[in-house]
């Protein structure tokens, strides 16, 4: 295979950003968009559109994609490798589990799934079929991540004492099948949470043992949740503190930003630049190759690296293990916020 042929599932925002970051990848050729509707996949695969939600100026690139199709016939076809799922998380399971039981590689956007069980299916699903599974927490391929986990890999800052962390979007009302739980399967936690949850877990080269939440609904009537605070423990026992929400009025920095407390320094992504005392003398340093935090070069990165992957040149940087032990850390936050008591990540009993 010279080239991975890739369909994408879904035409809304993220579709459109994927769109760009696809057709932007040497190892990649975008052969087919799927959609409930055949003029609006039709319409997709035209090109024409400028911008989206999440990059709202022209980003710069027409293209024209050769097969607009149904879900069913996408998932059936012999012309895709490959598919994206970028379709309302409720439906991430379901379709992924589809694409790789007909033998494609399978891209799916964060969150991988709605319930952990699910996405530790889909890990053992991947194995048995042989295909590559990777989940789209994409602000592990930002050069300001990058740089704050060399930090911390190279023992820059000393031993870890701390970290905090959040993904909040201030003056953000979602609606439609965001704020539907049967679709969404739940708020800002499973929207913007898991942001901070994985990046963290990227960074620090570990993953969680336990979680104590607090998760509410405190701005607007929406059935799902608006406003989360964790306290998680890493496996190791770093004390970590994650905040994510919708709607809210003020967030310190950036819509995203982690703060990680070393024994000899710290460092921050968002604003991003380290301080270590490490040789006894204070020194201040920042990434040789900043970004801007709304770059969207991580989802092309991103991209190559799912074809990469598929053709045996790399290993995908976010596993569909990866992904699920995110679902693992969220479900146990809905239920300690529940329960109000500490919820082993483990005890969900899924998480292998
Ligand atoms: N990585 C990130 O930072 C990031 C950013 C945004 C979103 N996401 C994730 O990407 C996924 C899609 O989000 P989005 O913002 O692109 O949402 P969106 O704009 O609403 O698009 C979702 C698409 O799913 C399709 N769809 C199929 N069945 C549907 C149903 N029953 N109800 C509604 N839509 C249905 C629709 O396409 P058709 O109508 O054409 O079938 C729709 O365009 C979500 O899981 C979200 O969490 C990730």
């Amino acid at each position: 295979m010279e080239k991975v042929r890739v369909g994408i599932l879904g035409t809304g925002g993220i579709a459109k950003i994927h769109a760009w970051a696809l057709t932007s990848v040497s190892h990649i050729k975008l052969v087919a968009v799927a959609s409930r509707s055949l003029e609006r996949a039709r319409d997709f695969a035209k090109g024409r559109w400028s911008g989206s939600l999440y990059a709202p100026g022209d980003i710069g690139l027409s293209y024209e994609i050769e097969r607009a199709m149904n879900y069913d016939e996408i998932l059936e076809s012999d012309e895709v490798d490959a598919v994206y799922v970028c379709l309302p998380n409720a439906l991430h399971y379901e379709y992924c589990m589809r694409a790789m039981e007909n033998g494609k590689h399978c891209f799916v956007e964060k969150p991988m799934t709605v319930k952990a069980e699910e996405a530790w299916k889909l890990v053992k699903k991947a194995k048995e079929m042989g295909v590559v599974l990777q989940v789209g927490h994409m602000w592990r391929f930002h050069n300001d991540v990058k740089f704050a986990r060399r930090v911390v890999k190279e023992g820059i800052i000393g031993d870890i004492v701390r970290v905090k962390a959040y993904s909040i979007h201030v003056f953000f009302y979602p609606k439609g099948w965001f704020v539907d739980p049967r679709l969404s399967g739940g708020g800002a936690l499973l929207d913007m949470g898991v942001h901070a949850i994985d990046t963290v877990q990227f960074v620090l080269g570990e993953g969680y043992s336990s979680v104590y939440a607090d998760i509410s609904t405190s701005y607007i009537n929406y059935p799902v949740d608006d406003t989360d605070v964790l306290f998680l423990k890493t496996i190791s026992g770093i004390p970590v503190l994650v905040e994510s929400g919708w709607a809210q009025m003020f967030s310190s920095k950036k819509e995203a930003s982690i703060e990680i407390y070393g024994e000899k320094g710290f460092v921050s992504v968002f604003p991003t630049f380290a301080i270590t005392s490490l040789a006894g003398e204070y020194g201040e340093f920042r990434p040789s190759k900043p970004e801007s935090h709304e770059s969207l070069e991580m989802f092309r990165r991103q991209a190559e690296n799912f074809a990469k992957s598929i053709l045996g040149i790399e290993e995908p940087l976010c596993s569909g293990e990866d992904g699920a032990k995110v679902i693992g850390v969220v479900e146990a936050a809905y239920e300690s916020s529940k329960k109000g008591v500490f919820v082993d990540v483990n005890s969900t009993g899924v998480n292998p």
